[in-house]
């Protein structure tokens, strides 16, 4: 079969989150099941145009003019990447902003732009995709597109976070030049407001969400971010198909960044790492202490609402305060986040934080730890739990989205399961879920039994590529309704 996906990142050229990882890992393995796989993407002006060559060049038509655009391709492994150049991309320092704080002002003509040009580009290469597999909002114009290019290909929509919508006034939306469907907007006539995540789920032929439970959630107002009515009118288009790992960059055995390997058979590795962790991060070398972590951006979807502002003695105050443990804490963000957490590390000696972003430190971080702890509010899938997991690190997890769909809650009497889930999202709540870690951590006999099991569950890409494979099959023999 014949697969574009269509993305703003994508591991190994763009990455700002999951989203890349996710498309580059899905790509290769479907292309390595024997399926034909491209990878469209915007050229940013940091990605090396070392080994791309080019294939195609035409013009977007925009309100005032005919925007001239080429596009470049590098086949790596078996996939080929197709990067789309533009100065709105080739003259920019990063994906959605010079920084992931501050957009930039032009993004709905950026992203408007580069979902015109997916279909010009299958004319101009005669690229003839059997399905056309877009990614979050900023590919969520190009089914739209597609139709009213007369281009026949299936369009699958995966949502990676429904919160992000690219939402736009209707003065933006006229920079298109092009008389738009109300199927891309959202909000009563009056006061109607362009939508790109909207288009895509209301225009595209099936629509995939990241784990099972998250295709639940979002069906009602808790999580609907808004569009709860639009998925369950398109319930019957709706999948949830949970992310894997790469097991290649993920594997505790062969490690790049550290040398003190370890499988689940044999822990001697894990324990030396802890000790080098702890020195490296100024913490007292102990094995007999656990080591709790964090890798996160610092923002309000992962929980440190509830675990740094919240009451008038915060929960990590509490954990650090009231037991004899360790916490790491690596990531960037919010500023006041950053702040709290530097006044807890100067407080509490059992507390190192690093307000960095570093595939090193997270190898490490993951490798080390005992646990580790997301207590996310809302996670469409999560991968830092799987990398915990195949690390031997237990997770704390709010049992929301793909937390809950692969984490087994431990139960200590049945000696089962591969770390703690709590319900609420209170801070208490992920006191308590601490704690029953803590006391699990005493007893070495479950905690090795409990790390074998979370190390040897099945996150490879197979499976879940598989099942994108049985969708794109459905597509392509039109069994699902589509929505045309
Ligand atoms: C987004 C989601 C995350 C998911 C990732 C890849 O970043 O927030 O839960 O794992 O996309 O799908």
């Amino acid at each position: 079969m014949n697969i574009l996906m269509v993305t703003s990142e994508t591991v190994p050229f763009s990455k700002s989150g999951g989203l890349a990882d996710v498309v580059g890992a899905l790509s290769s393995a479907l292309a390595g099941e024997g399926h034909f796989v491209k990878v469209f993407m915007p050229m940013y002006s940091f990605i090396e145009e070392k080994g791309f060559k080019k294939s195609a060049s035409f013009s977007v038509p925009m309100i005032s003019s005919e925007e001239k655009v080429e596009t470049v391709e590098k086949k790596l492994g078996k996939v080929i990447y197709v990067g789309l150049k533009h100065p709105y991309f080739t003259d920019r320092k990063g994906i959605y902003g010079d920084t992931s704080f501050t957009p930039y002002a032009d993004n709905c003509p950026r992203f408007m732009l580069f979902a015109k040009a997916v279909g010009l580009y299958m004319k101009a290469t005669g690229f003839d995709a059997d399905c056309v597999h877009c990614h979050d909002w900023t590919a969520g114009l190009v089914p739209y597109y597609l139709k009213a290019q007369k281009i026949k290909a299936k369009t699958m929509f995966t949502i990676h976070n429904l919160a992000y919508q690219g939402d736009f006034s209707v003065y933006d939306a006229l920079l298109s030049g092009d008389v738009l469907s109300d199927k891309l907007f959202t909000g009563p006539v009056d006061s109607k407001r362009l939508n790109m995540l909207k288009a895509g789920l209301d225009t595209s032929d099936i629509i995939t969400t990241v784990s099972p439970t998250y295709a639940i959630e979002i069906q009602g107002e808790e999580f609907g971010c808004g569009l709860d009515w639009l998925l369950r009118a398109r319930k019957d288009d709706l999948y949830g198909i949970i992310n894997g790992i790469d097991y290649k960059e993920w594997n505790p055995g062969s490690d790049v960044y550290f040398e003190e390997h370890f499988n689940s058979r044999s822990l001697n590795g894990k324990a030396q790492l802890k000790a080098k962790v702890q020195k490296e991060f100024g913490l007292e070398v102990r094995e007999d202490v656990p080591l709790f972590s964090m890798i996160s951006r610092l923002a309000e979807q992962k929980g440190f609402g509830e675990l740094l502002l919240s009451g008038s003695t915060s929960a990590l105050e509490r954990i650090l305060s009231e037991n004899d443990v360790q916490f790491i804490v690596v990531g960037t963000g919010d500023q006041r986040y950053v702040d709290k957490l530097n006044e807890l590390q100067a407080k509490y000696p059992n507390l190192s934080v690093r307000i960095v972003f570093s595939n090193k430190i997270a190898h490490m971080v993951e490798g080390a730890s005992d646990f580790f702890l997301m207590p996310s509010r809302y996670e469409p899938c999560g991968l830092n739990q799987l990398y915990s997991e195949h690390y031997g690190t237990l997770p704390i997890a709010h049992k929301t989205g793909g937390l809950a769909d692969t984490i087994q809650d431990i139960n200590e009497k049945e000696l089962k399961g591969t770390g703690f889930l709590f319900s609420a999202m209170h801070p208490d709540d992920i006191v308590k879920a601490c704690d029953r870690a803590i006391d699990f951590y005493k007893n070495k006999e479950a905690l090795k039994r409990a790390r074998k099991l979370a190390m040897t569950m099945d996150f490879t890409w197979n499976k879940s590529a598989s099942e994108y494979e049985k969708l794109y099959n459905k597509l392509a023999q039109g069994k699902n309704g589509g929505n045309k």
